[in-house]
């Protein structure tokens, strides 16, 4: 997968891409992150990619021009226009599990990063495919929220962790949050390990995780199991747990 991203301050990726589980699926190929000056598509002596908004009002807005011209630049460097086009942005729909997982199935991949004040609106209608926002709350800019889509998607690329099953068991992946996972040892300041883990019975282990899965999410995000499709054995031991009770 190619992931380019656009951005006015392109050292902020530095630090997330060069370390650990990013740097190494950029180092064994499976990945190339090209991180792009939105500047260096300007004209201009004073490299002017802002200006003031028609209208009036406060802050400044993307010109569209370097953002179009970087995108075609990089399109054309492609070799091709299919891949999508993201503006991270507020305004923009939220980040799940199932849009990272799209994403992590495409061949390339652009991200640009919006500033608050905002972006000239013919990049919306013209040049972006589509708009994410990674949370209800404002960032001063798109850098982070592009950091956290590419480590969402990357993470899910086949080869970038240890086994595919890993991204299987994820929280948000089967629907249910994660049950709680102990390692040594097995007593620490007077608390214990569950009995259960320890038993080596794999049948019990594997039904006190699924158990614990569930009145978990039940306690924590019953907006999960709402919706979630959930297999027969899930929804009997959730019926057994709510009995009397609304959800
Ligand atoms: Cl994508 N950008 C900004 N500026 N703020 C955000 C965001 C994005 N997602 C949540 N807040």
């Amino acid at each position: 997968m190619r992931i380019d991203i656009l951005s006015l301050f392109p050292k902020m990726f530095d630090g997330p891409f060069g370390e650990s589980i990013i740097k190494r699926a950029i180092d064994r190929g499976l990945v190339s992150i090209l991180v792009h000056n939105i500047r260096d598509f300007t004209h201009d002596k004073h490299c002017t990619v802002d200006d003031a908004p028609y209208g009036g009002g406060s802050g400044m807005i993307l010109k569209p021009e370097p953002l179009f011209e970087a995108v075609e630049a990089i399109q054309q460097s492609v070799g091709h226009s299919s891949g999508p086009v993201v503006l991270l942005t507020p305004q923009g729909r939220l980040l799940c599990h199932d849009i990272a997982r799209e994403l992590s199935e495409q061949q390339d991949l652009i991200l640009i990063c919006g500033h608050y004040e905002g972006v000239d609106e013919r990049v919306r209608e013209h040049l972006v495919t589509d708009e994410i926002s990674i949370g209800e709350y404002v960032l001063t800019g798109g850098e982070l929220a592009a950091m956290v889509v590419v480590d969402a998607v990357v993470r899910l690329l086949p080869g970038v962790l240890g086994s595919e099953q890993a991204t299987k068991d994820d929280s948000y992946a089967n629907g249910l949050l994660e049950y709680p996972q102990y390692t040594r040892p097995q007593l620490y300041r007077g608390w214990e390990v569950p009995a259960t883990l320890l038993s080596g019975n794999h049948q019990e282990i594997a039904r006190w995780r699924r158990e614990q899965s569930i009145s978990r999410t039940l306690e924590r995000r019953p907006d999960l199991l709402a919706k979630a499709v959930l297999s027969d054995e899930t929804r009997r031991i959730l019926d057994r747990m709510t009995v009397g009770r609304e959800v």
